[in-house]
């Protein structure tokens, strides 16, 4: 039995034919047309369509940045995209003539790590995509947590600062805002203003516009040692860490897969985690540690769990 996954992401919509083992059999992708709901729809369908011409399929999930409804076919809210109580499945069912499942994107790609990935060996995992935005899924006893409106492991909104930055979701001080990758250029952006020296590196391969920093540029030269990239990975992976203490404290999950974007920095962003997880969950010393691993999936595990959950 085949069935498509498609991942709507902030620039590209990915989208794939996928069997029972988890296997990607054909893949297309789409940019993703801006923030437009009637838009992106269209280019979902038209992905949809490429894929479904040469293959049998039997259904569609779809992995959306936002508050899915239990019922898996309404977008209640988005803190970074446009979506409020939008109708995603029904529309997307209009346009190919499928059946279509809608999942938080985090959940479909924790889902694919825990089916196929880096948590196959777990019984009680959580993840944390950290991406544009920061995404959470947990699987305990092997059921994927989904809570009584469909929010559950909605990990970015938990409150980290009181009172601290303002958030795309309307609250405060949210553990989005210390890490994931606006954190991280926001962060860069603010040091390089001030003529941090450690920066001017980074700043340099801006092409000297502090204001072209981005993601991908810090993880970059993080990697190749600068030490001002280094410290501004070190410091979203700090208070990574200290998020999963505290969510630790609730569903004591036996193993952490990191992914989305920002994990590409790998030790960089893993290693000051455990550390500050470490030094602050609870009960140390008498439980054991989780084990913080990297997402093995990539950017195949939004596909990849979509469509699985969608079967
Ligand atoms: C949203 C989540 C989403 C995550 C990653 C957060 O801001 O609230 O629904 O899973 O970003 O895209
Ligand atoms: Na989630
Ligand atoms: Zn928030």
């Amino acid at each position: 039995m085949l069935s498509i996954g498609v991942d709507i992401g902030g620039t590209k919509i990915a989208a794939g034919v996928v069997d029972e083992a988890g296997e990607i059999i054909a893949a297309t992708t789409r940019s993703t047309p801006a923030t437009d709901a009637v838009l992106i729809e269209a280019a979902v369908a038209d992905a949809v369509a490429e894929l479904r011409s040469a293959h049998d399929v039997v259904g569609v999930g779809v992995g959306a940045a936002g508050f899915v409804a239990a019922d898996r076919r309404t977008v209640r809210f988005s803190a970074n995209l446009a979506w409020r109580e939008h109708a995603l499945a029904e529309e997307l069912e209009r346009l190919t003539g499928l059946p279509v499942v809608v999942e938080n994107d985090a959940n479909a790609a924790g889902w694919a790590e825990y089916r196929f990935g880096a948590a196959t060996e777990a019984r009680h995992m959580l993840m944390m995509t950290v991406g544009t935005g920061l995404g959470g899924a947990v699987v305990l006893d092997g059921n994927l947590l989904r809570g009584s409106g469909g929010f559950a492991g909605e990990v970015a909104h938990m409150t980290a600062v009181p009172d601290g930055q303002w958030c795309g979701c309307g609250l405060r001080g949210c553990l989005e805002q210390y890490t994931a990758g606006t954190a991280l250029v926001r962060a860069a952006k603010r040091r390089a203003a001030t003529g941090d020296p450690l920066l001017g590196r980074l700043v340099q391969a801006a092409g000297g516009d502090r204001k072209a920093i981005d993601g991908p540029l810090i993880t970059r030269l993080a990697q190749q040692g600068d030490e001002g990239a280094v410290e501004l990975i070190a410091e979203i992976g700090t208070w990574l860490g200290r998020g999963v203490a505290s969510i630790a404290a609730l569903l004591d999950p036996e193993v952490v897969v990191v992914g989305g974007g920002v994990s590409a920095a790998g030790e960089l962003l893993l290693a000051p985690a455990r550390a500050a997880y470490a030094e602050h969950l609870t009960a140390r010393g008498h439980r054991a540690l989780a084990d913080f691993v990297p997402a093995q999936m990539g950017n195949r595990a939004g596909i990849v769990g979509a469509a699985d959950l969608a079967r």
